[in-house]
């Protein structure tokens, strides 16, 4: 008989449900985008986010068990994300699953949300009938987090490097802020950088004291300030700035002609150096370790220049990313995540919290 689990996934500002049979078989996939609640805020609003969770929570749950045509009492778990994320989001999904696990008596299963990056990677690999050569490293990378985790067999996590400021997500959304490119970030500076020159404008590499497998993305934050004050691109700016309150999501064609070829070739420069600070550690770090697999998962995993340069690296293991609709949050993923907590009945108890703060696996010691 097939396990079928319900995921819930409310950490930031999607709220998402799926039904995920046997931890491969995805029978539903429902995902609410908050993107046009928080695109005129140049970020994710808390309040907003929780507000928005709170409305789309049932409907999104409801869809999901319809389009999988399991009624909630065939479940065999109902698996719901605690932690790291906002905490006022968290809490919408995870007392929505409690309440439901109270009322059925169906068992609920608590999920680390990078856990459930990893899981997006390691669900599509047992779909495709190949199974992940553990050890594996893992680089999740999203607007919360750039961490390396070393992955053993049954899934047993050691956390080799992390960044130390902003996340690699948050840098892409902090400069096409700063540049009046709207909310997330990523998505359009990865349609933009390929009609720019990734050389024009050197970064320099963070270098690390201390753990060398640590990240730092704040360097490149402030380098991109420094370089928009000296080049005076108010204007420009202020232009961006019109087109997205006249059309909250411009089309490629739209940016490009509000955005001249230095701010292009700006943009190139910083994906580029962004890439290239990401594979060499997680290189370097799938080197010490003697991993057989990369794994790279998170929103920022999307990035088309990120895959293709993983591919011109030519890592002697594979390197897998989960597809592009599966790296941004979502509920099949977590409820991936679930089934080996399933597998040895490791469920919650109702006493659960959400936390803001999780951790996969303790800090790195570093000498
Ligand atoms: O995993 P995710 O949906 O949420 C978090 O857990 O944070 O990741 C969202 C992040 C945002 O910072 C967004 O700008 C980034 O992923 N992102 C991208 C791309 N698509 C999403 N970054 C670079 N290139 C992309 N194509
Ligand atoms: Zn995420």
């Amino acid at each position: 008989m097939p396990q079928h689990i319900l995921g819930i996934e409310s950490s930031c500002d999607e709220t998402a449900a799926a039904v995920v049979a046997d931890g491969e078989r995805v029978l539903s996939s429902v995902v609410a985008s908050q993107m046009s609640t928080h695109g005129k805020y140049g970020g994710v609003v808390p309040e907003l986010a929780s507000r928005e969770h709170l409305r789309a929570i049932v409907p999104v749950t409801r869809e999901a068990l319809d389009r999988a045509h399991i009624p909630l009492t065939q479940l065999d778990a109902i698996a719901a994300t605690v932690g790291p994320g906002l905490v006022g989001s968290l809490l919408v999904g995870l007392t929505y699953a409690k309440s439901l696990s109270l009322a059925t008596g169906v068992p609920l299963i608590a999920v680390n949300h990078i856990e459930g990056h990893i899981h997006a990677v390691v669900m599509e690999a047992r779909q495709a009938g190949r199974p992940i050569d553990y050890p594996a490293l893992a680089l999740v990378v999203s607007g919360g987090h750039t961490h390396l985790f070393a992955v053993e067999e049954g899934f047993r996590y050691r956390l080799l490097g992390k960044t130390r400021d902003d996340a690699a997500g948050e840098a892409f959304d902090k400069v096409a802020k700063l540049l009046g490119f709207g909310y997330p970030g990523g998505p359009i500076i990865d349609r933009l950088a390929p009609h720019g020159n990734p050389r024009a404008v050197r970064f320099t590499l963070a270098k690390m004291k201390g753990n060398a497998l640590d990240f730092s993305f704040s360097g490149i934050k402030t380098a991109v300030l420094r370089w928009t004050e000296s080049h005076d691109l108010s204007a420009e700016i202020e232009t961006r700035r019109a087109l997205l309150r006249s059309n909250s999501t411009p089309a490629t064609g739209d940016w490009l002609a509000v955005t001249p070829r230095a701010t292009l070739d700006l943009l190139a420069s910083f994906q580029q150096t962004v890439i290239t600070e990401l594979l060499t550690r997680a290189s370097a770090a799938a080197e010490t370790f003697g991993a057989r697999t990369l794994i790279i998962s998170g929103g920022v995993a999307c990035n088309t220049g990120l895959r293709r340069a993983a591919a011109e690296y030519h890592l002697p293991y594979p390197v897998l990313f989960p597809s592009p609709g599966i790296s941004t949050d979502n509920a099949a993923m977590i409820a991936a995540a679930a089934f080996p907590k399933l597998t040895r009945r490791d469920f919650a108890d109702f006493a659960v919290k959400a936390q803001a703060n999780l951790t996969l696996a303790p800090e790195p010691v570093t000498k």
